[in-house]
């Protein structure tokens, strides 16, 4: 094969792969709804938020704008290749108000009493059962009083093929979230394969 087949086919490659990244996240996009997510957790100028176990950081361009430019995203997980990823990104689309930090099993380095809301998307069927409590109670931990855990994860009849094994009973969810002081006190019902449900640490004076 000559030097130029070479390189025509390589190119080909390469964009047969970007296809194929684009049309998952489109995909997603289609049952995330990722803009009427981010639209629910009202955030306004100046919110702090974190997206704990945020992966390769699918919402958090979307939190970046929802905060403006005075408030701040905390892109957390405990995946020093997922974060290496959010770190390109981020610095590639020149986000100054996210910070990203590495967290370990129960402990996510989050500041004390600094969250208005934290956004866990289908993350705890990955936390193993013995270091899903720590988790909750150090996100409690981070929250203002009066902040919001807003929690999406598979339902258990999901008509999607991953996470069959391990996806949490919502009842289970709701107890979780109990033991760490978190009240559920929204659910919302249009996404297709998941639960989304909002939590709230009571406020000071409750
Ligand atoms: C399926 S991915 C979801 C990523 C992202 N939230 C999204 O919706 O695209 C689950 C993520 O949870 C992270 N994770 C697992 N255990 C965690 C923990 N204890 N604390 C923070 N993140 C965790 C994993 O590293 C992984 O990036």
């Amino acid at each position: 094969m000559s030097t130029v087949h070479r390189c025509v086919r390589r190119a080909s490659m390469a964009m047969l792969i970007l296809a194929a990244v684009g049309a998952a996240a489109c995909a997603r996009d289609e049952w995330q709804q990722p803009d009427r997510v981010v639209a629910d957790m009202n955030l306004r100028d100046g919110s702090v938020v974190a997206d704990v176990g945020c992966g390769r950081g699918y919402f958090v361009a979307r939190l970046a704008k929802a905060v403006g430019k005075t408030g701040t995203v905390w892109a957390e997980d405990v995946s020093e290749g997922a974060l290496k990823g959010v770190k390109q990104a981020v610095e590639k689309q020149g986000l100054a108000n996210v910070k990203v930090v590495q967290g370990e099993a129960t402990d996510t380095h989050l500041p004390d009493g600094a969250l208005d809301a934290a956004l866990f998307v289908n993350v705890y069927h990955h936390v193993p059962q013995e270091h899903r409590a720590g988790l909750t109670a150090d996100v409690a931990r981070a929250l203002k009083p009066g902040g919001y855990v807003f929690l999406v994860d598979w339902r258990l009849d999901a008509k999607v093929r991953w996470d069959k094994d391990c996806r949490i009973p919502k009842d289970n969810l709701i107890a979780m979230m109990a033991k760490a002081g978190l009240a559920l006190d929204a659910e919302f019902l249009y996404l297709p394969h998941q639960v989304f449900l909002r939590f709230r640490k009571p406020a000071a004076a409750e």
